[in-house]
């Protein structure tokens, strides 16, 4: 990711969050963050700064990201069984404000939070490809198709690039078994494998896109975001090429197979 500076300035939203409080202290050393949330403060271990900013208040969110390569939208409601009132702010509202905030500011590359829920109700049992176009079980998982479709609008009209992510199951620790669903071991994304997958959604340049059937093209690309378990419920080739995402961990290491 060219920078005049040198050094990228990535803004993360949401990062007080499980995924932004573990993964932020293992982003590449090379970048300035401003990490944001909600409420200001510091993140529990790492000690880093956290700045006020509400996604919702688009004027707000182009103040933050004046001067950013990339943002990294974090910020949303991740519970699969929440409501449209719940859901509405963050996940609707807010991913639109940012989007069209980091196009006013000029933000090379937005990096946006699907998930597999937006592919949750398969027409038949078989291994998510990054490919599949969406189909949720849940409005969760169709507001996680909403900012999928809002990056491709936002690729499609103006000079941000964006990658958006189907997340997994992302958990601190390698899941118990037993304790813990097939489903969600296949589906396991760790805080180092997720730090890699947003180290390379930022510094990737999207060369390999080769416009696929549904979510690829000029600029944009939706893949999957999971760890490398040796069987997997999504496969992550495309994130793997398109990316340059180098997995490490496996679910299913050093534990009698369930
Ligand atoms: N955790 C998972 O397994 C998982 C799986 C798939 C996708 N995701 C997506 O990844 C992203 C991060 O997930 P997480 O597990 O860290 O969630 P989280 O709930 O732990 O963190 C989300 C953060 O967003 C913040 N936030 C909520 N509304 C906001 C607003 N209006 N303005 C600013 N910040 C706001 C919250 O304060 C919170 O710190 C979410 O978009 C989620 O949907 C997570």
């Amino acid at each position: 990711m060219p920078s005049a500076s040198g050094a990228p300035l990535v803004v993360v939203t949401g990062a007080a969050g499980r995924i932004g409080r573990s993964a932020a202290p293992l982003l590449p050393a090379g970048w300035r963050l401003r990490l944001t949330d909600l409420r200001a403060g510091q993140l529990p271990g790492s000690g880093l700064a956290v700045e006020a900013l509400d996604v919702t208040d688009e004027a707000a969110c182009a103040a933050a990201f004046e001067g950013a390569d990339a943002v990294i939208h974090l910020a949303g409601v991740p519970d699969p069984a929440a409501t449209w009132e719940q859901l509405l702010p963050a996940n609707v509202i807010g991913t639109h404000a940012v989007a069209a905030a980091a196009v006013a500011a000029g933000v090379g590359r937005l990096v946006v939070c699907s998930s597999l829920q937006a592919v949750s109700a398969p027409v038949a049992e078989h291994q998510v490809r990054s490919e599949d176009p969406p189909r949720p079980a849940n409005l969760y998982g169709a507001t996680k198709g909403w900012a999928e479709l809002v990056g491709s609008w936002v690729a499609a009209t103006s000079g941000t690039s964006v990658v958006a992510l189907r997340i997994g199951y992302f958990n601190e620790q390698r899941p118990p078994w037993p304790g813990t669903t097939p489903r969600e071991l296949a589906a396991w994304l760790s805080v180092r494998d997720a730090a890699e997958l947003l180290r390379a959604s930022v510094e990737s340049d999207l060369r390999e896109v080769d416009g696929g059937p549904v979510g690829h093209g000029a600029g944009f690309v939706v893949v999957n975001g999971t760890s490398a378990g040796r069987y997997r419920k999504a496969d992550v080739s495309t994130t793997q090429r398109v990316l340059g995402y180098r997995p490490l961990d496996d679910a299913w290491a050093g534990e009698p197979l369930p």
